[in-house]
């Protein structure tokens, strides 16, 4: 079981001036249990892939594959894709219509066929999963802070307790100890067994908390794959608007000096190699 994209391309307004190349065959592959980040820069196609990964924008060519279902084919596959595919949007006012924190968090589960207790039971479990007390649910979303749309918008997309949760560009917005907490929630879904497919810009947050990574530029896939992989190869190939954290471009030059062997975005690990160095050279 797991989310396939094949040699997909889409293009924004064909043909007219306006003409926009989003994504042009791109593929990989996401399985369950794991964290997956996409990582690009502000116009590399982040949002139009997510788009696809439940159906909402459908292949022009190519194809998007979940658990064995076709995203382009018949309509009933799609309802199954989008129950299947929760996708969180990157602006939670995108995704937010209901007139209480309840109605917008009920809207999935009831539609999949929930009612009574059991329909409340599962708002107020992905309330508590996201971290939003029960006086909450009475509450006008729209009246909500930014931080606090953006569990809402989350914890509706949970309630239809998805296999796959695509979120666009989380943390944006959020402070430290907002992004520490959205980390830890994505750690818990994936050991789960969800599979996590986190969209971000934030090249330091993914190399710290992804199993693989997925890095894009001007809609084309420049890297894929654990994050030790992509940290070797962002020291042969330059991404257009992608910033290195500090402590990876630090051990590049570390280990070009033979100082350290591994590379690494974690400021303790490279502490530790360093520390290493300096008892092996007394
Ligand atoms: N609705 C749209 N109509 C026309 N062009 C679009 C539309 N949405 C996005 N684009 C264009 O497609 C490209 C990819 O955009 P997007 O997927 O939003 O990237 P990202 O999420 O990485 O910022 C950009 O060049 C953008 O201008
Ligand atoms: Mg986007």
């Amino acid at each position: 079981m797991s989310l396939t994209v094949k040699k997909l391309s889409f293009t924004y307004n064909p043909g007219l001036p306006t003409e926009a190349k989003a994504l042009q065959n791109v593929s990989f592959n996401a399985e369950k249990g794991e964290i997956l980040s996409i990582v690009g820069h502000t116009g590399s196609g982040k949002s139009t892939l997510a788009m696809h990964l439940n159906g909402l924008l459908v292949p022009q060519s190519g194809e998007v594959i979940v658990d064995g279902l076709k995203t382009d084919s018949e309509p009933n596959n799609l309802k199954k894709i989008r129950q299947c595919v929760g996708l969180v949007f990157q602006y939670p006012e995108q995704q937010i219509f209901a007139e209480t924190v309840r109605d917008e968090i009920s809207f999935g589960p009831y539609n999949w066929g929930k009612r009574g207790e059991a329909l409340e039971e599962r708002v107020f479990e992905a309330m508590d999963l996201i971290g939003l007390d029960n006086s909450f649910a009475s509450a006008n979303p729209f009246l909500l802070s930014g931080g606090e749309k953006r569990r809402v918008a989350i914890a509706s997309v949970l309630a239809s307790e998805p296999g796959y949760l695509v979120l666009d560009e989380p943390t944006a917005g959020l402070d430290f100890t907002g992004v520490c907490e959205l980390t830890l929630l994505l750690r818990s879904m994936s050991e789960k067994g969800i599979c996590v497919i986190h969209i971000t810009h934030d090249l330091e947050l993914a190399l710290n908390i992804s199993d693989r990574i997925l890095i894009i530029s001007e809609g084309t896939v420049t890297a894929y794959g654990t994050p030790s992989e992509i940290s070797e190869m962002l020291s042969n190939i330059n991404v257009k608007g992608l910033i290195l954290p500090d402590i990876l471009s630090l051990s590049y030059e570390l280990k070009k000096t033979g100082s350290i062997e591994n590379l690494t975005s974690d400021p303790y690990r490279l502490a530790e190699q360093i520390k290493a160095a300096k008892m092996r050279c007394r």
